[in-house]
């Protein structure tokens, strides 16, 4: 129940549509009733020796007061045919007209308020840290995101329209059944609430299975998204076969509970089927003994069992909608459940914006654990970098290189002391303003299915070509960006599939310099490059880190060369600090490491 208030709370901007819609469903439903109606008059009609008086229609309840359908049309017009065939006309075309007119404000109030609650859940995704999508499989995450949603939107859209519908309907008939004969109408209920418990104790069944279908979609989108962004491993290593059975399985673990939900939606409609026929039987029965004792006109009788047939029709719709919409809770119960998980980085109140970057960065104490790890990746690592510095950061794989330089823009947070920028605390400052300082470029380059511009001013709507291009040259990237097919209008495919590793890594430095932040921090940022490419961007990140405060990871002794102080991390610790020149005649990890890389070089 909290969840459909929930939902109903994102309609609560189009309420006036809403109401409207609400309304033309009424008189839709009014003009079902009509219907039923009519056919007393349609046995007048078809009766040649029935009274010419008028008949009356129905009376108004409480005032007692009797209309008749004559009342609607001038003295002019009295033959009973032609009053028959205007009325049918025009009830069945305000009936049309509403029905569509409602259908269309309810959907479009359904869908304008998905559209909404899709946006939020994509933003609040945005907003999550890398621990949520660590825990959390991409595959699953799209499909929560798109067909969890859509399932709610279903619910949001034709089903609204159509409960309307049928409920304005059915209270229609309803009403007619009562105004013809109150002590039949309940006979013909008696069976109902038999067929209803059962239908709302069955809710709480589909919602489950909706659940689980909900799930092996997940599952089926995960293997999906798997296999065609890893297509090449897959082909590599012959597992073509593995993952066609993986997907199969997920599959058919669908089809089960598909299955099992048709299964259970489809129990209700049965029943309400031989209700049905046993009140009809029971009601011919009944009426037959009151319309020979002439308590009962034939031709009400006719209007009643009319309206009864009529209602049958929007009571099996209805009992089908509660299951759908049980399904659509279930779907909206792990929307709503991603809404409420707390974004892990937020800034702290009152956090304030870090104006442009003047003095230092500060590692005070810090520690570090990802949640599922054992142990600290970065155990009580102080550290001090001054503005304009170069600061290399070497040590084994698995140091916790990049994990360090993750809590500076706070993609990571620490759980032990703290990162201070020009003296603030980061957990004080804004997360935008933090991050307009900072530029990255990430060991594992990612880059959009865009063009080569677009990639290179990732984030800015307008762009300045002339900048993309200097940043490109920069970058060592503008002569390959040429020899492409519409230069830089070329669409790099999805993660940049058309491109060579180092082309990738020479945009995504192209990136980071477009940003033009006062830090930069460069992961790996020339492993995939040939030395002498290497050397040229080497050379002109040399031109670009001047005046800036630059992080660099390298392996490379060419790149930590340069740096201003060398800084060498061995299992979360800084083991060694100090310039080439120093560390070499310590004779630590950084002599070791360097003696290595150059035999390596001598074998190359
Ligand atoms: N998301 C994660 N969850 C749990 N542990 C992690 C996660 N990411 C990294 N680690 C662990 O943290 C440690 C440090 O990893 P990090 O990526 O910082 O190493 P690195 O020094 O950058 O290594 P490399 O040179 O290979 O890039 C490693 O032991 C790694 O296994
Ligand atoms: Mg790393």
């Amino acid at each position: 129940m909290k969840d459909v208030l929930r939902l109903a709370s994102y309609s609560r901007r189009y309420w006036a549509l809403l109401a409207l819609s609400v309304i033309l469903m009424a008189v839709m439903g009014a003009m079902t009733a009509a219907r039923a109606l009519l056919i007393k008059v349609a046995i007048r009609v078809l009766n040649p020796s029935a009274p010419s008086i008028p008949e009356k229609l129905f009376s108004v309840p409480l005032s007692h007061h009797d209309v008749y359908l004559e009342d609607f049309f001038p003295p002019r017009i009295h033959n009973i045919f032609t009053i028959f065939a205007i009325t049918v006309i025009a009830v069945f075309l305000v009936r049309g007209i509403c029905d569509y007119l409602g259908d269309y404000l309810t959907n479009f109030v359904g869908l304008s308020a998905i559209t909404d609650l899709r946006n939020e859940v994509f933003d609040k995704l945005l907003g999550h840290g890398a621990g949520f999508f660590a825990a959390t499989s991409t595959g699953q995450l799209m499909s929560s995101v798109m067909s969890d949603i859509e399932r709610v939107q279903t619910a949001c859209s034709d089903m609204l329209a159509d409960v309307l519908r049928q409920s304005f309907s059915a209270i229609g008939l309803l009403a007619v059944m009562l105004g013809v004969d109150w002590r039949l109408a309940l006979f013909s209920l008696a069976l109902f609430p038999f067929v209803l418990l059962p239908t709302a104790k069955l809710g709480r069944r589909i919602r489950r299975s909706s659940r689980r279908t909900q799930d092996a979609v997940g599952e089926l989108n995960q293997v999906l998204q798997e296999s065609i962004s890893g297509q090449q491993v897959v082909k590599a290593f012959g597992a073509e076969q593995y993952e066609s059975r993986r997907f199969s399985t997920a599959a058919s673990r669908l089809l089960k509970t598909n299955m099992r939900k048709v299964l259970i939606q489809g129990i209700p409609s049965p029943f309400i089927e031989l209700t049905g026929a046993v009140t009809f039987v029971g009601l011919l029965w009944f009426g037959r003994a009151e319309i020979k004792a002439k308590v009962l006109k034939p031709e009400d009788f006719a209007a009643f069992l009319a309206a009864m047939l009529f209602l049958y029709e929007p009571l099996k719709r209805l009992t089908n909608l509660y299951s759908i919409f049980q399904q659509a809770m279930g779907a909206s119960e792990k929307v709503f459940a991603y809404l409420d998980q707390p974004e892990e980085i937020i800034a702290r109140k009152g956090a304030r914006e870090l104006q442009a970057f003047r003095q230092s960065v500060v590692y005070d104490h810090v520690g570090f654990r990802y949640p599922t790890a054992t142990g600290l990746q970065i155990d009580d690592v102080s550290l001090e970098i001054r503005a304009g510095e170069i600061v290399a950061l070497v040590g084994s794989s698995g140091a916790g290189k990049t994990t360090l330089v993750g809590l500076l823009p706070r993609f990571l947070d620490v759980v032990a002391g703290s990162v201070r920028v020009d003296g603030f605390d980061v957990r004080d400052l804004t997360l935008e303003s933090l991050r307009n300082q900072i530029s990255l470029v990430a060991q594992e380059t990612f880059l959009f299915n865009d063009t080569v511009s677009n990639n290179i001013a990732y984030g800015h709507e307008k762009f300045d070509q002339s900048r993309v291009v200097e940043s490109a040259r920069a970058a060592h990237a503008h002569e390959f960006i040429e020899e492409m097919p519409q230069g830089y209008k070329t669409v790099i495919g999805d993660r940049g599939v058309k491109l060579s590793g180092g082309q990738r890594q020479r945009l995504a430095i192209a990136r980071a310099l477009y940003r033009n932040t006062p830090i930069l921090i460069l992961d790996e940022a020339t492993s995939h490059l040939d030395t002498e490419s290497e050397m040229l961007v080497q050379k002109a990140l040399g031109n670009l880190m001047t005046g800036r405060t630059v992080v660099v990871i390298a392996h490379r002794i060419s790149t930590i060369r340069r740096a201003d102080k060398i800084v060498v991390m061995d299992q979360g610790r800084i083991a060694e600090t100090g310039t080439h020149d120093e560390l070499m005649t310590q004779g630590g990890i950084y002599h070791r490491l360097h003696e290595l890389q150059n035999l390596d070089w001598t074998d190359a």
